[in-house]
Formats: C-alpha cells, structure tokens, sequence
C-alpha cells in the first residue's frame, strides 16, 4: 500500500494567514491532523473553521520554551508528530544604512532559531515515525536581494538548515527539503510596517518582473509543501524546490 498524509500529524507554524494556512488547509484535506500556530488566536481559527482536521494553538514561537510546547501540544494530542512545516516567518526591509540590531536579532530569532528549536523539539517524534520537515525559504535565500539583505541571508541560512539536516538525519530514515516561494499574495508586506503605497509598488514591481506575469497564489504554494511532506515522496531529501513563477530564471 502507498504511505500517504491520512491520519498522520503535522505542525504548521504562522498557520493564520497566506501560504501557512493555505498549507495547514492543504494538509488537513490529505487526510493528516493539523496543528495551526501563530500568535493570534482569531487568525489561527479562520484557518481552522474550513476543516474539523485543524486545530489551533496561540503561540510566539520565538518565546522560551514555546517550541517545545508546541511540538508537546501536538504529540500530547494525536500520538506522534509527522510533518513540521517551518512556515511562520517575516521579511524586513533594512538597506545597510538602516542596519539595526535589534531588527536583526529578531528576524533571526523568527526566520533561523524558532524553525531549529522546532525541529530540534520535533526530533524524537521524526525518528520514531520517519517523518519529514518541510522548511519554507524563499527564492530570495538563493540570489540577492538589496535593500533586504537580512532577509535573503535568513532564508539562505533556511536553505543551509535544510541541506544539512538532510544528511545529519538522512540515517534516522527523516527526509528535510525547503521550499523557495517567489512573491505569493499574503499578509508579509503589510506585517513588515510597510505603507499601503509601498505595498502597492512593491506588487507592481514584483509582477512585472515574473515571467509568468503575477504573483502567486498560497495555494499553489501550498499544493508543492504538501508534495514534499508526503510519504510518498520517499527518494527526495535536502532539495530546495523554488516556486516562483520563473522568477528564478531572470
Ligand atoms: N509571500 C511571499 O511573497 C513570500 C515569498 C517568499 C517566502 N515567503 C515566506 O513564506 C512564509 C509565510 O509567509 P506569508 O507570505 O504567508 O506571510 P504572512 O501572511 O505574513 O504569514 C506569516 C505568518 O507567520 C506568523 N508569525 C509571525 N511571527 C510569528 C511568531 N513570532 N510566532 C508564531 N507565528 C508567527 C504570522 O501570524 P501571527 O502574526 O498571527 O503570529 C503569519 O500568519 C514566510 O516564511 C515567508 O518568509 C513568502
């Protein structure tokens, strides 16, 4: 029989909004049980109202302990942990001159050091059930990005993170891939602070430069994060699949 989604488990993190709750929503009609995090509860429960496979926990994952208590949560709740999609994340534009620690701290905080101490917290489950992490990066953890290097440099650690954890874990039967969204409709430019007409303008620029001629939807996003987290997908581990609309390409 082929191994498949139904009945396993997953984590979704930053499941309230754009490609994590297109994810978590993707997930739980494969048949898995999903649990949606992020920190507001009214968000995480619009994901949850479009499938009774969903379940939510407010959480910041970059506060203490809370990886732990996330993946706890999970495996308290269903027996096992399966799937940890490392989805929550955030972009923040900082040209050089504005360089600010605090502001790299925290992004590191929430693109590199949650995603490690979830998988780390996630760890005995994968071995016991030869799961898999799905770590969403970006194309831009792949080529650069002025005037939001920090960002590129979070998700090229993502992508490191990935590759490394493939091989370190590749004997426990844990597969760990990544995947690289290009500009995909979601709440990220806003959540950064930046005003509507910035929004607006970034979009304009962004489709234009798509080969494909528009930005992403989550869901066809989303759709490739599920591939990956298959059991199915049984010979793939350490890839960095890019879904961008050929963005990659130009
Ligand atoms: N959209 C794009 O164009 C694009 C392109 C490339 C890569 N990505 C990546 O895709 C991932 C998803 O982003 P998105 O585009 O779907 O943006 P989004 O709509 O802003 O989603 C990010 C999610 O992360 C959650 N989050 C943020 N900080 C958190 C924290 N400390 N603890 C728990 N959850 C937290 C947010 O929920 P709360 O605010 O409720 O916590 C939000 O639901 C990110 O890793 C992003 O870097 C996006």
């Amino acid at each position: 029989m082929t191994a498949s989604l139904q009945d396993r488990v997953a984590v979704v993190t930053g499941a309230g909004s754009g490609i994590g709750s297109a994810t978590a929503l993707a997930l739980a009609r494969a048949g898995a049980h999903v649990l949606a995090v992020g920190r507001r509860a009214d968000a995480l429960h619009r994901t949850a109202a479009q499938h009774p496979g969903i379940a939510v926990l407010p959480a910041d994952i970059t506060a203490e302990d809370t990886p732990r208590q996330v993946i706890d949560t999970a495996a308290g709740r269903w027996g096992r942990v399966d799937v940890l999609v490392n989805n929550a994340g955030a972009t923040a534009v900082m040209p050089l001159a504005d360089t600010d620690a605090r502001r790299v701290t925290d992004l590191l905080a929430l693109n590199v050091v949650a995603p490690s101490l979830l998988a780390k917290a996630a760890l005995p489950h994968l071995r016991a059930g030869r799961g898999t992490i799905v770590n969403v990066s970006s194309t831009f953890g792949h080529r650069p990005l002025p005037g939001a290097a920090h960002y590129a440099a979070s998700k090229a650690a993502v992508e490191q993170l990935t590759r490394s954890w493939a091989l370190e874990l590749a004997a426990d039967g844990i597969r760990v891939n990544a995947l690289a969204p290009g500009p995909t409709e979601s709440e990220a430019l806003t959540a950064a602070g930046l005003p509507e007409h910035t929004v607006t303008q970034i979009k304009q620029d962004e489709t234009a430069a798509i080969p494909l001629g528009r930005r992403g939807a989550p869901e066809e996003v989303a759709a490739w994060i599920v591939h990956l987290a298959d059991p199915a997908a049984t010979w793939i581990t350490g890839q960095v699949l890019t879904v961008d609309g050929g963005l990659e390409l130009v």
